[in-house]
């Protein structure tokens, strides 16, 4: 989801920006920062910055990457460097430059493309974004914003007087107004704010509850009993007979798999005994659905693709799990969704993150939509770790490799671990590099528990 804040410079978009991605648990892009950073790439190669050729032919030379806090050029910060009076004076050519304004609204589409990001500028509502779920233009008294600069900049100790900025924020605005790409213009559908008599925290409370009133799928908090529809694909896991059928199955895959694998388990305590729980797992090998059942000790709902429930050697199998399908690898929209009822439902569900089975036996980086996921629910997450199942049955292997009973360590041997759970809203409120790779670490964690524990 988009939302986009476009207006004249010293409206307060950035801080306003920054902070309400923050309280939406969303990325934030300020494509002013980028506008700058070609800016000052092309004043230290000396470019003539009205001439299109040499600009494209700068542009294939930079690199540049927006991590939270920072502007990369070719590997370093200039997150200073472009907030210098040469760079505002200098960065009009290069934004009113067609060459550098296509490749910088593809680079900005690129980088918010599936993901939630507030993104601030001057084209973002009207050209960048046109669909974003909702738009804002930011505007304030001239004089007011002015000395919000001058503020700033002497801060900063830059020498320079209100009358310079006033007069060079006239010509800016003129200048971004009037251009012929891309003009400063509020979207027909955006919501004009204006930020003079409003501190900080009001013009944002105003953007946060407008965004919040359009979020169609936001998932209501979870009822504290759980309702079962009648069209409930799962209804059978909350009877009685199935959970004592899933007892009963139990102790004879415990037994196959003792016998098999010489299975270990450890921290099945951390397992929530009641409601719903979100279990996050390293993916090893086809076995990994039914080690997480052992150790969880409670039905899982598990999420498994359309074709595998149509796979002739073990569909049956696929279909007699808590299994429901999905239409593709990962989790897609349509994963959440249906990951979420069930969450609803009070049921816990494993997911595995990595999107799918390990090459040779690495985790693999957390697929983007486990954290959309996480957003959208206050479920515990309890990061599990499997080891040696890739040693069992690796992914280019047609059937497993069973360890002989009771063999030590060896190949074919498999170990699992159940981590303590996780707030969900604490990873909510991260930004998403940031949570994925925190979750990454948590799963690393257990999946080295469960190696210490097959080694032993
Ligand atoms: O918001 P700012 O002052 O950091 O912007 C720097 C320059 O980039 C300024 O000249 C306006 C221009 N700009 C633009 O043309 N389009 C955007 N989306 C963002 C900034």
């Amino acid at each position: 989801m988009i939302v986009t804040i476009d207006g004249p410079a010293g409206a307060g978009k950035s801080s306003a920006a920054r902070m309400l991605a923050q309280r939406l648990g969303f990325d934030f892009l300020d494509t002013g920062a980028m506008y700058r950073a070609v800016t000052l790439a092309a004043l230290r190669a000396n470019c003539d910055l009205a001439d299109q050729n040499a600009l494209a032919g700068l542009l294939e030379t930079i690199h540049l990457d927006m991590p939270p806090g920072r502007v990369m050029l070719n590997g370093e910060n200039i997150a200073d460097a472009i907030r210098t009076p040469a760079v505002t004076a200098a960065s009009g050519p290069i934004a009113s430059s067609p060459v550098v304004r296509t490749r910088l609204v593809d680079w900005q589409r690129k980088i918010a493309d599936g993901r939630d990001f507030v993104c601030e500028g001057r084209d973002q509502g009207t050209i960048v974004f046109p669909h974003a779920l909702c738009k804002f233009f930011l505007v304030a008294d001239p004089l007011e914003r002015a000395r919000r600069r001058h503020r700033e900049l002497t801060q900063r100790g830059d020498a320079i007087t209100l009358e310079e900025i006033v007069k060079s924020q006239e010509e800016r605005d003129a200048r971004d107004a009037a251009r012929d790409i891309a003009p400063m213009v509020p979207a027909p559908d955006a919501i004009q704010l204006d930020s003079t008599q409003l501190t900080l925290d009001e013009v944002v409370a105003r953007m946060e509850q407008e965004v919040r009133a359009r979020q169609p799928n936001r998932a209501p908090p979870l009822p504290p009993v759980a309702p079962i529809s009648p069209g409930d694909p799962l209804a059978r896991m909350d009877t009685a007979w199935f959970k004592a059928w899933h007892e009963c199955l139990y102790l004879p895959y415990h037994l196959l798999f003792t016998l098999a694998f010489s299975i270990r388990k450890q921290g099945m305590r951390n397992m929530p005994w009641t409601g719903p729980a979100l279990l996050i797992s390293n993916h090893q090998s086809y076995l990994d659905p039914l080690i997480v059942g052992l150790v969880a000790r409670r039905p899982l709902v598990y999420l498994a693709r359309r074709t595998l429930f149509r796979n002739p050697y073990f569909g049956w199998m696929i279909r007699s799990m808590n299994a429901v399908p999905i239409d593709q690898e990962g989790i897609g929209l349509d994963g959440i969704r249906t990951i979420l009822v069930q969450l609803q439902r009070g049921r816990p569900v494993l997911v595995f993150p990595e999107g799918r089975r390990t090459d040779d036996g690495a985790m693999l980086p957390l697929k983007p939509g486990v954290h959309l996921l996480i957003k959208r629910t206050q479920a515990p997450i309890v990061p599990v770790g499997i080891a040696g199942a890739y040693g069992a049955w690796p992914i280019w292997r047609k059937y497993p490799w069973p360890a002989p009973l009771f063999l030590p360590a060896g190949p074919g041997t498999i170990s699992v671990s159940l981590g303590k759970p996780l707030d969900a809203s604490r990873y909510a409120a991260m930004p998403r590099e940031e949570a994925l790779q925190e979750l990454f670490d948590k799963i690393h964690t257990e999946q080295q528990r469960a190696e210490n524990i097959r080694r032993k």
